[in-house]
């Protein structure tokens, strides 16, 4: 039976974020939240997420508290650990971007790194029950070994957000091993869905299409992703949250574990943008461009080991998920 009640959950004005301190909400967990609303994308978009919970909160009368507090504030980030007292902590607080770590990697140095560090430091400090933060799909880099698995070998990055996330999972192994910490990490494979990024295709392509603006089209088109929908997404992270790794003593067993977490069913790039202008009516204007430095091809993830781990199992097919994303596109965008 699930004995915790709090969770400290960082990143929680983003995409992500955002959406599972309401699943948090509504399993009626007391929830305390860190962003620094940093303007790598639109600030209004993160303070209409917030809105939203405080509303939810607000009408469902629960606990949420939110804190506007970088990670790399070691100070700052130990008060908040010292006051809110929680059970588990969701590290969602990064810099995200493939292409934007080409452009400026000091900003994951600060918030993958340092920031990450900071998070594990409070954890063993604090006696946290269980430490769960993202990783991503992008460590499996060049890799074409489909659909991508935990045991596979990934010290390839090709990018440095991708060397960041690596460094996260290395980090996070040697401090459980010494520290006896319960860790998971959940590498996250291209989530899409309300309330998105606007840095990312899905975005772009929506934004574009109804302004008839062309979009590019990298790679020439030939790119799948492993799309996944938002809810599967925090409802495979919440049944995580609730089972952190136990030692049981053997050599192979271990307090420190990584799960994929995607679809496992990759559509082509083209047939992305296909049902996205059968969902807004209007058909796009395409570039297409070479591949970008920095992405790959394909991701596809194998997510049998979380199946085995806490039974998840993806529920929302593209072709659902997509016209999802659209009404609350059109509805928020106006
Ligand atoms: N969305 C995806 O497809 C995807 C895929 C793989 C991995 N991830 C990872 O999942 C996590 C959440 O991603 P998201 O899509 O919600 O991104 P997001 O950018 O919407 O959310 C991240 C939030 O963290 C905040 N933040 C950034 N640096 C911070 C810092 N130093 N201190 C405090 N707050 C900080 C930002 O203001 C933002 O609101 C990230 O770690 C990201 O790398 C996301």
């Amino acid at each position: 039976m699930n004995t915790f009640k709090v969770v400290l959950i960082t990143g929680s004005a983003g995409f992500i974020g955002s959406s599972l301190v309401k699943k948090f909400l509504f399993e009626g967990f007391k929830v305390f939240g860190v962003d620094n609303l940093n303007d790598y994308y639109e600030i209004e978009l993160k303070y209409d997420r917030l809105k939203q919970i405080d509303n939810y909160a607000k009408i469902n009368k629960r606990t949420w508290k939110f804190f506007k507090a970088s990670i790399e504030d070691k100070n700052y980030m130990e008060t908040i650990f010292k006051d809110c007292k929680p059970d588990i902590v969701v590290n969602l607080a990064a810099q995200a971007g493939v292409r934007y770590s080409i452009k400026n990697p000091e900003a994951y140095v600060k918030s993958n790194l340092i920031g990450f560090f900071n998070i594990l430091e409070l954890c063993k400090k604090y006696e946290i029950k269980h430490l769960i933060y993202a990783s991503s799909s992008s460590v499996y880099g060049g890799n074409k070994n489909y659909p991508f698995s935990e045991n596979q070998t990934i010290n390839n990055p090709v990018s440095f957000y991708a060397a960041t996330k690596i460094s996260n999972e290395v980090m996070a192994n040697s401090y459980s091993e010494i520290y006896n910490l319960s860790i998971t990490g959940l590498r996250y494979f291209t989530v899409y869905g309300p309330w998105g990024r606007p840095d990312m295709a899905p975005m772009i392509f929506a934004k574009n299409i109804l302004s008839r603006q062309p979009i590019s089209i990298f790679n020439f088109g030939s790119m799948k992703r492993d799309f996944t929908f938002i809810s599967d997404i925090v409802d495979g992270t919440y049944l995580c949250c609730l089972k952190p790794p136990v030692d049981k003593g053997s050599p192979s067993s271990n307090q420190h574990k990584v799960f994929n977490i995607g679809n496992g069913k990759p559509i082509d790039l083209l047939n992305f943008i296909e049902r996205l202008e059968d969902a807004i009516q209007v058909k796009a204007i395409k570039n297409f461009e070479e591949l970008q430095l920095g992405d790959v091809e394909t991701t596809w993830a194998d997510t049998s080991s979380l199946f085995n781990w806490v039974g998840y199992k993806p529920k929302i097919l593209i072709e659902e998920g997509i016209p999802l994303f659209v009404n609350w596109y059109l509805e928020y965008f106006n």
